[in-house]
């Protein structure tokens, strides 16, 4: 008998979700009935968690008293950073991010406490909690100190804060709030439905974190960021290049790579087939790191590659095409590109916890058996 197999899930509907729309005909998202591009136009990335937690924009009020919560639970616990000091230097970055949340999770007082107030109290403490683990894991790799958290600086600002030690330019923090706020959330994504799978099991909040970062790692996934920098690093970076010299050669690299069927990270959609609908607003924002830090090289590399895509097989960029380069130029190490994903993904993520476990069917499959017949050894 042949079985209707839906390889990888492709198609397939498995809940209902009210926290985002991903509409692939009209190339847009939705949070929470928001365009994206809307709320990273205007709102802070503290206003789009509590909207994705919520429901709703928060008031004038309910933003200031989470923005204190916030301020008031960014210091790095010492438990946490023990357990990162174990850790290799040269372990990946998602490593020390996947113990570090492993670590906040069994030291925390109401770990087994899954009512909704414990778990958006848990999922508000680990949004606060996060940027220094990140921060603290990007300095020791660079053979420096932890660099304490400001209560005067927003997220954003206070993140560049605690990683660079010097308070970042205005420019800098825009651009980098505007990726958090378009990572936070993309419905039923590989890394969501870990989450969602392990909460379905009644596991806590932390677990499901957890294993969300572990589907978070791989480079079809997250580490698709991490691995467009790779992409640039290979074809070279030369800052005395002009833009028209550093295209025409990522514009042969590609043709060359696709020649030999290789897969381009930072390109392709399951669900996009036309386009990713944050890739203009995330572009937009390289584009002004681009001129903030002249570096118009990187646009060579940006354009060559992307035109040479479009021109040989018509597959566009995704989010993680433009978002890699931007935290490049920001200073950020590669490798901790995929880290500050998880940093906006726990909002999306722990919404996504806290919606399964409010209408929870525990996530069973069933697979076709295609092994040999029963038999005697
Ligand atoms: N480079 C070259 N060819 C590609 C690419 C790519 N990046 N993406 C798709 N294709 C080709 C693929 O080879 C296949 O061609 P053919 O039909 O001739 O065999 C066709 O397009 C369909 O690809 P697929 O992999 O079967 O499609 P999918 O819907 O399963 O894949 C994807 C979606 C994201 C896994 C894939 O596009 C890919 O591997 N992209 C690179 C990894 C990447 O950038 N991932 C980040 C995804 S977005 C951010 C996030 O969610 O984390």
């Amino acid at each position: 008998m042949t079985e209707d197999i839906k390889k990888g899930l492709a198609g397939v509907v498995v809940d209902y979700t009210a926290i985002s729309k991903v509409n692939p005909e009209t190339n847009s998202l939705l949070y929470r009935g928001y365009p994206v591009q809307d709320l990273a136009a205007a709102k802070s990335f503290e206003e789009v968690a509590l909207l994705l937690w919520n429901g709703e924009l928060p008031s004038e009020v309910e933003c200031s008293e989470f923005c204190a919560f916030e301020r008031a639970n960014r210091a790095l616990d010492s438990r946490v950073k023990a357990a990162i000091d174990l850790l290799p230097v040269d372990c990946h970055p998602m490593d020390t991010a996947r113990t570090a949340v492993s670590v906040i999770g069994a030291n925390h007082p109401l770990a087994s406490d899954s009512s909704p107030e414990a778990e958006l109290r848990k999922a508000k403490e680990l949004f606060a909690a996060f940027p220094a683990v990140v921060a603290y894991d990007q300095r020791r790799r660079r053979g420096l100190d932890l660099v304490e958290p400001r209560e005067d600086l927003n997220y954003a600002q206070n993140f560049l804060w605690m990683t660079f030690g010097e308070e970042a330019a205005e420019e800098v923090v825009d651009a980098f709030r505007v990726s958090m706020v378009l990572y936070a959330e993309h419905s039923f994504n590989a890394s969501t439905f870990a989450a969602r799978v392990i909460t379905s099991t009644l596991a806590d909040l932390h677990s499901a974190v957890t294993g969300a970062i572990g589907a978070l790692k791989g480079p079809l996934h997250g580490g698709a960021n991490e691995a467009v920098m790779h992409t640039f690093d290979e074809i070279g970076i030369d800052k005395n290049e002009s833009r028209e010299e550093a295209a025409a050669r990522a514009k042969a690299w590609m043709e060359k790579a696709l020649s030999e069927k290789k897969k381009v990270m930072g390109f392709g959609h399951r669900v996009y087939k036309h386009g990713d609908s944050r890739v203009p607003t995330m572009k937009a924002a390289l584009d002004r790191m681009i001129e903030y830090y002249s570096r118009d090289e990187i646009l060579g590399l940006y354009d060559g590659l992307q035109v040479a895509m479009d021109e040989a097989k018509g597959i566009q960029p995704n989010l993680d095409y433009p978002a890699g380069p931007t935290y490049h130029l920001m200073g950020f190490d590669t490798e901790m590109f995929t880290p500050l994903f998880i940093a906006a993904r726990i909002t999306g993520w722990t919404s996504h916890i806290m919606e399964q476990r409010a209408s929870n069917a525990l996530i069973r499959p069933l697979s076709a058996y295609n092994g040999p017949e029963q038999r005697s050894f």
